[in-house]
């Protein structure tokens, strides 16, 4: 089993580049962020669980997160290949996922860490619009719809803010990224796997510059 994880910040591009490099590569794209929507839009247990934590930008509690995990990676075959993104996001989570991916003779091969300066993400979040329909993400400055509030790929016209895209919200999911994620940077640096992706620019350029260094 073959893992590898896109790091960093809320609104730095994980979802966007994953979807980009998916498409290039055997790696199937795993969101705990979009996991978690889908449950609290199905209102399941975990869902319930979860719903408080995401609206107030704060992380949803680790047996949760690693609970979904579990279930997620019984469900594939040995042989998948797993991009994570936005998991994981604590030391806690990043020992269990080691030892999950052991347990099922894999390891994390690469770690890509995103590159943005920080007043570009609140940009980015700031004008995030996603389509009801099908999930497609836009950015109203720099990655708008072709016709303006009308999704390129389903036609639908329902393109939405996400709850916690408020500006009071964002400036505590970024405060939460820094005391309780940012350390997994040095955790992964220290076991030799990570790999610094210049996501400033275009998500075709962040795309082609992750795919030239992904062994
Ligand atoms: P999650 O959904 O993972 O949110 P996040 O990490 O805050 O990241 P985002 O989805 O906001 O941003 P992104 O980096 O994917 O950026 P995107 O590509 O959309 O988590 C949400 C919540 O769930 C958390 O707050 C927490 O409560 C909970 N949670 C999830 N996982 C958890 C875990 N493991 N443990 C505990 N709790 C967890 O891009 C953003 C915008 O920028 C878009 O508009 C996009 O079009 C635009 N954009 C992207 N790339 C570019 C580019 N290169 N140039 C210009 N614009 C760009």
């Amino acid at each position: 089993m073959k893992a590898i994880i896109l790091l960093g910040a809320p609104g730095a591009g994980k979802g966007t580049l994953a979807e980009r490099v998916r498409t290039a590569t055997p790696y199937q794209h795993v969101s705990t962020g979009d996991m978690l929507r889908a449950a609290v839009k199905a209102a399941t247990p975990t869902g319930l669980d979860a719903k408080g934590y995401m609206e107030r930008g704060e992380l949803v509690p680790d047996e949760v997160i690693l609970r979904i995990i579990e279930e997620r990676l019984a469900s594939g075959a040995p042989e998948d290949a797993y991009m994570f993104d936005g998991f994981p996001r604590t030391i806690a989570q990043a020992k269990a996922l080691d030892a999950m991916l052991a347990r099922l003779g894999g390891a994390i091969g690469q770690v890509f860490v995103l590159d943005v300066p920080n007043d570009t993400i609140v940009k980015r979040l700031s004008g995030r619009r996603i389509c009801r329909g099908c999930g497609a993400v836009y950015n109203l400055a720099a990655i708008p719809p072709k016709v303006p509030g009308v999704c390129d790929h389903c036609g639908g016209n329902d393109l939405y803010q996400r709850p916690d895209d408020t500006e009071a919200t964002v400036l505590n999911r970024l405060d939460v990224y820094e005391k309780q994620t940012a350390a997994l940077i040095d955790y992964y640096r220290e076991k030799g796997v990570l790999v610094r992706v210049d996501a400033s620019t275009t998500p075709e350029a962040a795309a082609e510059d992750m795919l030239s260094k992904l062994r």
